[in-house]
């Protein structure tokens, strides 16, 4: 569990086996500057590595999930600034994460709020989430990811008016293009995807991490290389006392206890 009194810009809590991060600059409608990126990558790091977390849920505010980039951060910077800052990078790090990581999002979801959503494995939105890139409207692009992940989440149709013409998706939108898993009432939203991300932990491990592993691998590389990897890793699974576990249990019609191993 992340130590608390490590952190200026986010709360980190433990539900069940879900680790909660939650970003935390409600006077900037949780916009994210480097020293928040920091905290939340360092927390989901610790949230990975120990064995009584099996997924984690990133949230915001009912108000904001993110307004983005924190543009007061950015303002002044020259281009050479931006190339050395370690900055749109952390948006990158989420990749390294082995358990699956659900973006709770509510309210204002966007620039690189929206980009940080999206580099999440799933989305549980409230209903007032509004998905968009508004970097259009300060003369830049998204930079963290956005004309990337969004366009294959929604595609170049949709993703071209939400880059250059600042179109914002509702929550039932997002949902109808495949952007979210699922709305939930405002009220209920976090408690969803705290359920979802127990849930999620009551499954195999090992399968669960290489589950998320190769699926995020379909948006890297040709469908050749992913259906070996895919084939791979199936394989490998049988080296695993889960898969002897869960199989014998099936056979058995009795619940299965998995190890992790
Ligand atoms: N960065 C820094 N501060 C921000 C911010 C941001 N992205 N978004 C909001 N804030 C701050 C505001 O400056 C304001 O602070 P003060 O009270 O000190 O003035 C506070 O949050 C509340 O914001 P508003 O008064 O503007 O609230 P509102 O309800 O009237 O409007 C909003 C809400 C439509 C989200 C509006 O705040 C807004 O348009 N924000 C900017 C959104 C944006 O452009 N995001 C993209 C950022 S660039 C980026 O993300 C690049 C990338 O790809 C990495």
């Amino acid at each position: 569990m992340p130590n608390q009194t490590s952190y200026k810009n986010i709360i980190v809590q433990q539900e069940g086996k879900a680790g909660l991060v939650q970003i935390n600059r409600p006077d900037a409608l949780n916009a994210l500057n480097s020293e928040t990126m920091s905290e939340l990558i360092a927390a989901l790091q610790i949230f990975d590595a120990a064995d009584d977390v099996g997924c984690m849920v990133i949230t915001g505010s009912q108000k904001a999930f993110s307004a983005g980039a924190d543009i007061k951060h950015m303002a002044n910077a020259s281009a050479v600034d931006m190339m050395n800052m370690e900055f749109v990078e952390y948006w990158d790090r989420l990749k390294t994460i082995r358990k699956p990581v659900i973006a709770a999002v509510s309210g204002w979801c966007l620039g690189g709020g929206c980009e940080l959503a999206l580099a999440c494995d799933m989305i549980v939105a409230s209903e007032s989430a509004k998905f968009g890139q508004p970097e259009i409207n300060i003369g830049v692009i998204p930079g963290a990811g956005g004309t990337q992940r969004l366009t294959h989440a929604v595609g170049k149709a949709v993703a071209m008016e939400v880059a250059l013409n600042d179109r914002r998706l509702t929550a039932q939108e997002a949902l109808n293009y495949g952007l979210a898993n699922r709305v939930a009432p405002v009220e209920s939203y976090l408690d969803e995807a705290i359920q979802l991300a127990n849930q999620i932990s009551e499954r195999a491990p090992v399968a669960v991490q290489l589950g998320k592993e190769v699926i995020n691998q379909a948006f890297e590389v040709s469908l050749t290389e992913g259906l070996h990897l895919e084939r791979r890793l199936f394989a490998m699974l049988f080296s695993t006392e889960d898969q002897k576990e869960g199989m014998a249990a099936l056979i058995e019609k009795r619940p299965a206890e998995w190890k992790g191993r």
